[in-house]
């Protein structure tokens, strides 16, 4: 699949590079802000563009069985030689369809989409938040990254707020329970002045 699903655009060539830069931040560093809200194990996480695997690891090695999705052969071909684990299922699918994981019609405890939604422009976000929605178990939990700032040469991404989310989410019977703004972790992107956005989404009726 990889470089003509809209947002892989420049992963592929640059995997030596990121290999190095997100399997040196801790995945608890990076999720400290939604630390407490995590299902305790075993949950049924959902990793969507799982990238190198760091977090889908993280979350396998807590007794969680996972779902790691990610488009880009040299990342996840990579990754699943990088942390074998029992407890992870690579998938290559992608946003905004996820046709290969709707077709398992798998609920889950935990969604995360770390890094990756602002990848997608308006159209496809329109298109890609029902079929996340769709994932989600009844009490389950769907976890944002939105990355703000500088975008890296060859790749397309795009200045995407919490608002721009609540509002694909209200309709889906999603609301936001939690919601942080932070700087970055990441040297490289510390430098350059990228910010994040760090949302949680439940089902409105969830109690
Ligand atoms: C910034 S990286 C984040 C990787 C990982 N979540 C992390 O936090 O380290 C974005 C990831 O999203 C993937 N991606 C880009 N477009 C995608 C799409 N349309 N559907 C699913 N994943 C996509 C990329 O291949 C890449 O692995």
């Amino acid at each position: 699949m990889a470089e003509d699903v809209g947002g892989t655009e420049g992963y592929a060539a640059e995997a030596d590079d990121l290999f190095a830069r997100y399997e040196s931040l801790a995945a608890q560093d990076v999720h400290r802000a939604v630390l407490h809200l995590l299902p305790s194990a075993p949950a049924r996480v959902l990793d969507i563009g799982a990238g190198t695997g760091r977090d889908a690891a993280w979350f396998a090695a807590q007794g969680h069985q996972v779902v790691a999705v990610e488009p880009t052969d040299a990342l996840r071909l990579r990754a699943m030689t990088l942390h074998p684990s029992p407890r992870i299922a690579w998938v290559d699918d992608s946003l905004p369809e996820l046709a290969a994981l709707r077709a398992r019609h798998d609920p889950f405890d935990l969604i995360m989409m770390t890094a990756v939604l602002m990848h997608l422009d308006a159209d496809e976000r329109a298109r890609a938040m029902p079929n996340v929605a769709s994932l989600l178990a009844p009490k389950g939990l769907l976890i944002m990254r939105l990355r703000h700032g500088p975008v890296p040469p060859g790749r397309r991404m795009f200045d995407v707020a919490a608002e721009d989310v609540t509002a694909l989410a209200a309709p889906l019977g999603l609301r936001c329970v939690f919601e942080h703004h932070g700087g970055s972790l990441g040297m490289q992107n510390h430098s350059a002045g990228v910010t994040w956005t760090t949302l949680a989404l439940v089902r409105s009726d969830r109690a």
